[in-house]
């Protein structure tokens, strides 16, 4: 089957279309025949040898997909084969003809819904969930998103929306090629970042912090936190290495939450947590929750898709039509 496979660490000479075995689900496993593959920012740092993301070399990406259910690995019950389904691709795989995945990480996909939009949830929409239930968000609050555009800060923006925080500012590099979603006030992400987050918010603190830049504007977000804030981290797209946190007497003086998230590691020690998010993103959905249609790319624009997220080109989620 063909497949895009970064042969190792490094730059884009790494990436090619290769053709390789088609894979059989194992026991707990399901076989995918890949329709739709997400983009994340997670495969640019799989590409660059960020700690954590490739469990090997070669490695092929994708991690979200849709499609239909091929082959059910022993033991699995709840799918039938032709099943219509999108899953969290944890180990990734997904850019691909055919993937395999626990059947936990898969979920059936509502009648109503459009395949391509449902491939961005168990991944993008579920970590936007995740964020805002975790930091238990109300109307009461004013939140900051430090990496506000592409495919996790426009979910955030929508799933956010849901709570109708008293504010909600958004910072984006000076010269982002995304748009801003609805319900941002922008901030620019530049030397003085800041303060033009407090300026974009009235000259005001921020109840909570989404952080997923790391570096510099990890360790400024610091600055505008309020007392009894709430700050999470769950990116580092700068390539920074991480600041120093908050000392216990910080966190003490100024009544101060730090957390972390991951969808990916959350996956990996349990499957059910993970598919409970997913079912979350549905039940949402169900409620009248909208997903954006995301920007559907062919397979022959696969790889410089990839690229472009890389370099910062890419104008919100993308998703590649495989056998399109
Ligand atoms: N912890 C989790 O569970 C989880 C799950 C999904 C994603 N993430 C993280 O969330 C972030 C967004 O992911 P995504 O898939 O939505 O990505 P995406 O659609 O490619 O969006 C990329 C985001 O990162 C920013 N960015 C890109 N390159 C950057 C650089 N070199 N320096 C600083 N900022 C940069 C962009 O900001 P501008 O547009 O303003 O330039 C944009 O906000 C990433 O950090 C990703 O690792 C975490």
């Amino acid at each position: 089957m063909k497949a895009i496979q970064f042969a190792g660490p490094g730059g884009p000479e790494q990436i090619a279309e290769v053709d390789i075995p088609t894979p059989e689900p194992g026991a707990g496993q399901i076989a995918i025949t890949v329709r739709y593959a997400g983009l994340n920012f997670a495969e640019v740092l799989a590409r660059r040898g960020a700690p954590g993301y490739a469990p090997g070399w070669p490695y092929v990406p994708g991690m979200e997909v849709g499609g239909e259910v091929a082959a059910l690995g022993a033991g699995v019950a709840g799918f039938e084969v032709g099943d219509q389904v999108v899953a969290f691709t944890v180990g990734g795989g997904g850019l691909a003809e055919t993937v395999v995945t626990e059947a936990g990480l898969a979920a059936r996909v509502p009648d109503k819904l459009e395949l391509e939009r449902a491939v961005a949830v168990p991944l993008t929409w579920t970590t936007a969930v995740a964020l805002v239930q975790n930091t238990h968000i109300t109307a009461a609050d004013r939140v900051l998103v430090t990496g506000a555009t592409g495919g996790v800060g426009d979910a955030l923006a929508a799933v956010l929306s849901l709570r109708a925080p008293r504010s909600l500012v958004g910072a984006t590099s000076p010269n982002s090629a995304s748009v801003l979603a609805d319900g941002y006030r922008r901030a620019v992400r530049d030397a003085g970042f800041a303060a033009a987050a407090r300026e974009a918010n009235d000259g005001e603190l921020f109840d909570v912090v989404l952080e997923s830049i790391g570096g510099d504007v990890a360790a400024a977000s610091f600055g505008v936190l309020a007392p009894r804030g709430r700050f999470v981290s769950y990116g580092a797209a700068a390539g920074q290495p991480d600041p120093a946190a908050p000392s216990f007497g910080d966190l003490r003086r100024n009544n101060w939450t730090t957390s972390g998230f991951s969808i990916s590691n959350l996956a990996r020690g349990d499957a059910g947590a993970a598919g409970e998010l997913i079912a979350a993103v549905f039940a949402l959905v169900e409620g009248g929750l909208t997903l954006p249609a995301p920007r559907v790319v062919g397979w022959d624009q696969a790889i410089e898709a990839h690229i472009a997220q890389a370099e910062g080109r890419s104008p919100g989620k993308t998703v590649v039509a495989v056998r399109g």
